[in-house]
């Protein structure tokens, strides 16, 4: 589900045209829409109603300012992987009982920084992570909360690079040494075990390996509290797909009702992490088609957003569909739509069948909102795009468009 439409020919977002959005702010820019971040939030949270849960969006599918704070403002909290994005969190006014802290290489620095923030725990990736928290916490004399990130090693049947929970991945405590690693964490002065974490990949369009990941989990949990541990939030990660171009992934109530099935636990709050889930489909990227060229085997539209505004189609050769801001009546042709920066795998997408582009057309990369905006860079020293969210028939720029001057901050020559 989504707000962005054709009226009278012109795509919209909510109330506010397309067209008028890139006379106003220029293109490459993110759109995002309220009112389809809310119901997306709404759905995913109604999915849980009746069983204690806390939505920890994962910040790093889309950190901007404005989406955070509509989050926190409907009661989320957040799944954070750096200091960064924990400082966002927080600027956002992110309560700190709501933050989880996940990811593999935590600086001391910055587990100081969340130990401070008095954050609900830590989703420790490894015994040497645990180790050094601990480390931190006593030198801070203070304690710190702990959930040992298991790695249930099932299969979730997506893109190798976004696959979290196999046995090779870098991520998690092997199942097989979780209560051993609990012992160590009980052994430590500085650290209070209050949970157990998994997440085991992203873009996932079956419920079967969050069902087994689960089940997985809920076993551990019997036999953690069986040893005495308080077991009380059990974090169940991200993951939940979204549909970018045929994919038919289970809705946010299934995938509730699935995982509610399985967890027929005593005092336990479920944690989730979802971030593609509830932004993903809310933003579209607008560009502008600079130029057409036609080779023995290619017809190219240049647009004027590269792989450094959206990195998602060369790095995974993921789909995102192309839609021209005006619906007119055009043949279709097989393109290639890429970007102006100097890779042949600076693309958007590859031989796509698409109403003939041309000179000057608009056209939305959808299903933009969900690591987008969050791993674009300046590569060929290109400015960030803007960011813009429309409410209604409002728009608001909710980030400016970098500047040349951005580019060079805090550079100098060696003199
Ligand atoms: N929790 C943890 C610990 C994660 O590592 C992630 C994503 C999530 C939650 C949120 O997963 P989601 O609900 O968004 O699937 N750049 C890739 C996706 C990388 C996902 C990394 N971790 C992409 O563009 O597809």
């Amino acid at each position: 589900m989504h707000s962005f439409r054709h009226r009278r020919g012109v795509l919209h977002c909510e109330d506010v045209s397309l067209v008028e959005l890139a006379e106003r702010y220029d293109t490459p820019l993110y759109v995002y829409s309220l009112a389809t971040l809310e119901r997306h939030y709404r759905v995913f949270d109604e999915a849980f109603s009746g069983v204690p849960h806390i939505i920890c969006f994962a910040v790093k599918a889309n950190p901007c300012l404005a989406i955070l704070d509509i989050l926190a403002r409907k009661g989320a909290g957040a799944d954070i992987v750096s200091g960064g994005e924990l400082f966002r969190a927080l600027r956002a006014g992110m309560d700190p009982s709501k933050i989880v802290y996940s990811g593999v290489g935590k600086r001391p620095e910055e587990m100081a920084q969340a130990v401070e923030s008095s954050i609900l725990m830590f989703n420790i990736e490894s015994f040497q992570e645990l180790d050094a928290l601990n480390e931190v916490a006593g030198r801070m004399k203070s304690r710190a909360r702990v959930a040992l990130r298991v790695n249930p090693d099932v299969d979730p049947r997506t893109h190798p690079y976004v696959a979290t929970g196999l046995r090779m991945s870098k991520f998690g405590i092997r199942h097989d040494s979780a209560v051993e690693g609990y012992e160590r964490a009980r052994s430590h002065e500085n650290i209070d075990v209050v949970g157990i974490d998994c997440h085991i990949g992203s873009q996932l369009t079956e419920l079967g390996p969050f069902v087994d990941a689960v089940r997985r989990l809920r076993e551990l949990v019997l036999d953690l509290r069986g040893r005495g541990f308080e077991i009380r939030y059990l974090d169940v990660g991200g993951g939940l797909g979204i549909t970018y171009d045929v994919e038919d992934p289970p809705s946010p109530a299934e995938y509730g009702e699935a995982i509610r099935k399985e967890l027929d636990l005593e005092d336990i709050t479920l944690i989730l992490e979802p971030g593609r889930n509830l932004v993903g489909n809310a933003g579209i990227l607008l560009t502008r088609v600079l130029y057409t060229k036609e080779t023995e085997t290619k017809s190219f539209a240049i647009v004027d957003a590269g792989m450094n505004d959206l990195l998602r189609p060369s790095l995974y050769d993921a789909y995102h569909a192309i839609v021209p801001v005006r619906d007119e009546e055009r043949p279709v042709r097989r393109m290639d739509v890429v970007g102006p920066i100097c890779e042949s795998g600076d693309f958007l997408a590859q031989e796509r069948e698409i109403p003939e582009l041309r000179p000057g057309d608009l056209v939305a990369v959808m299903s933009a909102g969900a690591y987008g905006f969050s791993m674009a860079s300046t590569y060929n020293s290109r400015p960030l795009a803007a960011e813009v969210l429309v409410s209604d028939s409002d728009a608001s720029l909710v980030r400016e468009r970098g500047t040349y001057e951005d580019l060079l901050r805090g550079e100098r020559t060696s003199g």
